[in-house]
């Protein structure tokens, strides 16, 4: 219970949360209409289930009329019109509350969702992704359960508390004063009591996990257990947590014989002293039995709904606690983004970069500069293989280039205009990366070809295929480029990950390119293929590629050697190999032994 996200301190309901939370009223409104429609038929149904009471009490009355059979015949029709009534109201109800929820739901989760495609690379760096995940639908089902039911209780309840109490002072006043006296407080006590009851016991039944840990480690670590003669020591242990879970359970027997002693005493001897109270009240004359008969079932009515509110109002609250979180998420600050259909950029870009005293961190480790002065020039058109030592950088550097994170200080320039100045979903159309880890999306292989430009024809996936070396290996699937692949499909090798992302830049036909690592996961075979492959698809384009293997990079334009977030070697491979003390020699020596 008490274990929710944060407990239940920080989400006191207070104004501000309120207001924030009933800022969702706008998923809600286009709706307004059949919501309202909802509230009526809620209305008529709690209002019907008050008269019931009434009515019951008349019929006992009854056989002490005149014609008590006709008497007695009008009032079992008038009871099952009235459960009639309450069926077709409640029926109606509940179908418009959960079109509505359902539907104010649906959009609530596509604008969460399309949030979360708005927010910068920077907010996923901090965060485990299964636990927003997880944390965001829970929170969606929590208003799901809050818009469909509890709402809807909480108002009910209301109805049957203020207009029980209400025709329950018509019949006497006297009765009620005293009914009130008693039953709210035990009804309250009860509530809390059980709750308390319920807490204890989730205490002994995490003790007893804890004794069957015991159990478990030491059947699963027998070997070491024997190995160290320590039998009598894991005894010992066992026996002391066994112990302990006799002790808060026997304690716990003790709270929940008091309870049910408390439910005869109070919850009974309420009922006792309201019919004590209300035989009084015949005998003076002041009700009939009849009306005594209905005022006990509308006591017990308005008890069962104060209880009820109880929860409901915990319910409540871990519904703002949820509202909170959502709304957390809504204020975060997002990239500027035009989230529309991928297709080709309407204005080509030349693609010269330009880094100018680039300094960065991640903003999850701010402490730890990654890159420390970055300048570096590339003309439109070049190829520049990036090398240097695992950790020294060079995917950081195409992060900042693909406009991931912004830089601390210093400038990115893209044919003379600062990356930030982009509009960037319209910018990174003229990019196209193969990182280090290719992702491959459940679906099929043309779908993840397709993924470049998602307007593309069947014929240009296939052809990109083919530029990428990527067509033996799909053509051989039974299903060719329908062949669904992840999770619940075929798994591809890591060489055949690599070429469907090669194709995917081809088709992308792209200003500038990343290859990162791109041809990392190929046998020397594969790999000569496919730099081929590689090597059509950067020419005429500026190329930025990153390699361990030193010989891929020797048809660069030229190389840039990065140490520790610095460029410390920069020139054309035949000079960096002949240079006599050189970083890039130093490398290459060091790969070739
Ligand atoms: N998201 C991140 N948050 C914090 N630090 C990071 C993050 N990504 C990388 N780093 C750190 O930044 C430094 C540079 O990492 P980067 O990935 O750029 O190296 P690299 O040169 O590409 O190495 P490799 O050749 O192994 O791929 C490393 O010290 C790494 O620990
Ligand atoms: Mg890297």
């Amino acid at each position: 219970m008490g274990q929710n996200r944060k407990g239940s301190e920080r989400i006191r309901p207070d104004w501000k949360s309120l207001k924030r939370g009933l800022s969702l009223y706008r998923y809600i409104r286009p709706y307004r209409g059949t919501f309202a429609l909802g509230m009526l038929f809620l209305f008529m149904s709690s209002a019907a289930s008050l008269a019931f009471p009434k009515f019951l009490g008349e019929l006992v009355n009854a056989p002490s009329s005149e014609n008590f059979l006709d008497k007695v015949q009008e009032i079992a029709l008038l009871l099952f019109g009235l459960l009639l009534f309450q069926a077709f109201s409640s029926y109606f109800r509940v179908v418009l509350f959960v079109r509505v929820a359902e539907k104010a739901l649906a959009a609530l989760r596509q604008a969460t969702y399309d949030k979360l495609l708005r927010l910068p690379m920077a907010f996923y760096g901090g965060r485990r992704v299964g636990e927003l995940n997880s944390r965001i639908s829970s929170d969606i089902t929590q208003l799901q359960e809050t818009f469909t039911i509890t709402l809807a209780e909480f108002i009910r309840q209301l109805i049957i508390i203020v207009g029980g109490i209400t025709l329950l002072m018509y019949t006497s006043v006297q009765l009620t004063l005293f009914m009130l006296a008693i039953l709210p407080v035990i009804v309250i006590a009860a509530v809390l009591f059980g709750r308390f009851i319920r807490k204890y016991s989730k205490r002994v039944q995490a003790e007893v996990a804890d004794s069957n840990t015991i159990v478990e480690e030491t059947l699963q670590g027998m070997a070491t257990v024997k190995a160290f003669a320590n039998e009598h020591y894991e005894w010992t242990r066992y026996r002391e947590k066994t112990n302990e879970v006799a002790r808060t359970a026997i304690k716990g027997g003790h709270y929940r014989a008091a309870f049910s002693s408390f439910i005869i005493l109070g919850l009974f001897g309420a009922v006792v002293a309201v019919i004590w109270k209300g035989s009084l009240l015949i005998g003076q004359g002041a009700i009939n039995s009849g009306e005594l008969f209905s005022f006990v079932l509308y006591s017990s009515f308005i008890g069962g709904s104060i209880g009820g509110m109880a929860d409901v109002y915990a319910k409540i609250q871990k519904a703002i606690g949820s509202t909170e979180e959502l709304l957390d998420l809504f204020e975060e600050e997002e990239e500027s983004l035009r989230i529309e259909f991928n297709d080709r950029p309407e204005r080509p870009l030349e693609g010269a970069l330009r880094f100018e005293g680039v300094h960065f961190s991640y903003p999850g480790r701010k402490e730890m500069e990654v890159l420390k002065g970055i300048d570096l020039h590339v003309e439109a058109g070049e190829t520049v293989a990036l090398v240097g030592s695992s950790g020294s950088g060079k995917t950081t550097l195409t992060n900042l280039l693909l406009g991931f994170y912004p830089v601390n200080s210093g400038r990115i320039l893209v044919d003379e205009k600062e990356i930030g100045r982009y509009d960037l979903s319209e910018y990174r159309k003229h990019l196209a990366i193969v990182p280090q880890d290719v992702l491959l999306f459940g679906g099929t292989i043309a779908e993840n070809i397709r993924y470049g430009r998602t307007d593309a024809s069947l014929e240009e996936v296939k052809a990109a295929a083919e530029k990428a070396f990527a067509l033996g290996f799909i053509e051989e699937f039974p299903d060719g480029f329908d062949t669904v692949v992840g999770e619940r499909g075929v798994q591809l090798s890591g060489g055949q990950r690599q070429r469907v992302a090669i194709a995917r830049a081809f088709l992308k036909d792209p200003s500038i390119l990343i290859l990162d690592e791109a041809t990392s996961a190929l046998d020397s075979h594969s790999e000569a293929e496919v730099q081929k492959a590689l090597e059509e698809l950067m020419s005429g384009r500026t190329s930025l590629t990153i390699a361990h293997r030193l010989s891929t990079v020797r048809h660069a334009d030229r190389i840039i050697v990065l140490e520790e977030g610095l460029l410390v070697e920069s020139g054309p491979p035949d000079e960096l190999v002949q240079r006599p003390s050189g970083r890039f020699r130093a490398l290459l020596e060091m790969q070739q032994r």
